[in-house]
């Protein structure tokens, strides 16, 4: 009999991909939505060969009845404390009630576990949330994938293509940062969780590339060689980014807000991978970051 697995954040782009990654697996998927999703992604949903299970994600029996005969449930949600923190445990505790014996919590991340806590607010919820799931009896397993490599597609400073340039830090020109593909996280994911004797973290890269690097890569695939631009010591980055939030309380209530997303720079060039498991799934390609620049 397939395992099944229940994908909660099933109608977002991570969540979609982790479905769609099980299913593909020849998983038995239950896609676990809230009531008001929008009809045409649970249409998607089905169409692709999951069960949607509509619920609120408040009430926990109805969560548990969702998880019946579940194997591991995987989060894929995305959100600020309300659902990084208090929904998800509302599913980890349906979960637990129903006796899964799996949790992958929408982590996707780079390993916030080496980062101090206020240093970055969204991972300061995972944390936050990491707790209350080590503190359950079910079996956990976080999957640290770095960013997202689309990132390098967009005007973001490690990589900007409008104006050319490349940030780094003092001494972190040689500095390694991990980025997956969407693709390839959701893929790995979808087998960490059909894969019973998964650790507790995970940790994974497309490919890991320095400012260094991606100075070399701009000049062979961009046709002109990005300037590499020194923003000084990440301490002070670090003490820019304190003021900077204080300032914009409204930030807080954005999941994005810019402090934040300099918050995720600044975590790229505070922690990075020692050890990948890449070679756990053999069967998984990896995308080169030459096919991704
Ligand atoms: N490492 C990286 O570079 C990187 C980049 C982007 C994202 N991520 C991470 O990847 C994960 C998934 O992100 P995503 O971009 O796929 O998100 P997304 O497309 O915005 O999807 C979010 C999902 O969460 C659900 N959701 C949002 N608010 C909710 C609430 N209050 N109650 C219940 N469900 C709620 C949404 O359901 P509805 O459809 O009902 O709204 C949707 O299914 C997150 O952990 C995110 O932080 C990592």
């Amino acid at each position: 009999m397939s395992q099944k697995v229940l994908v909660a954040g099933a109608t977002g782009d991570m969540g979609g991909r982790i479905v769609k990654a099980l299913l593909a697996r020849k998983a038995d998927v239950t896609a676990l939505v809230r009531k008001g999703s929008d009809p045409k992604k649970i249409a998607d949903l089905e169409q692709a060969g999951a069960t949607v299970y509509q619920a609120d994600l408040s009430n926990i029996a109805e969560i548990a009845a969702a998880c019946k005969d579940v194997s591991c449930v995987v989060s894929a949600l995305a959100g600020l404390r309300d659902v990084i923190v208090d929904t998800q445990l509302n599913i980890l505790k349906g979960a637990v009630e129903a006796g899964v014996p799996r949790f992958i919590p929408s982590d996707f991340a780079t390993d916030f576990t080496q980062i101090p806590v206020g240093e970055n607010r969204n991972f300061d919820l995972r944390k936050e949330f990491r707790e209350h799931l080590d503190k359950s009896p079910i079996k956990a397993t976080s999957i640290f994938n770095g960013a997202f490599a689309d990132i390098l597609r967009y005007n973001t400073p490690i990589f900007d293509t409008k104006n050319k340039t490349i940030v780094y830090y003092d001494g972190k020109k040689d500095w390694k940062v991990e980025f997956t593909t969407k693709d390839n996280a959701a893929m790995f994911t979808a087998m960490a969780a059909l894969d019973d004797d998964a650790p507790r973290n995970l940790y994974i890269a497309s490919f890991s590339v320095s400012p260094q690097d991606l100075e070399q890569l701009s000049e062979q695939y961009k046709g002109e060689k990005y300037e590499l631009v020194n923003k000084g010591s990440l301490a002070d980055f670090s003490a820019s980014l304190k003021a900077w939030r204080a300032s914009d309380p409204e930030g807080e209530t954005n999941l994005y807000s810019k402090w934040q997303q300099a918050q995720y720079l600044h975590s790229m060039f505070y922690a990075h991978h020692t050890k990948l498991d890449n070679d756990r799934y053999p069967t998984i390609e990896w995308a080169s970051v030459e096919s991704y620049i």
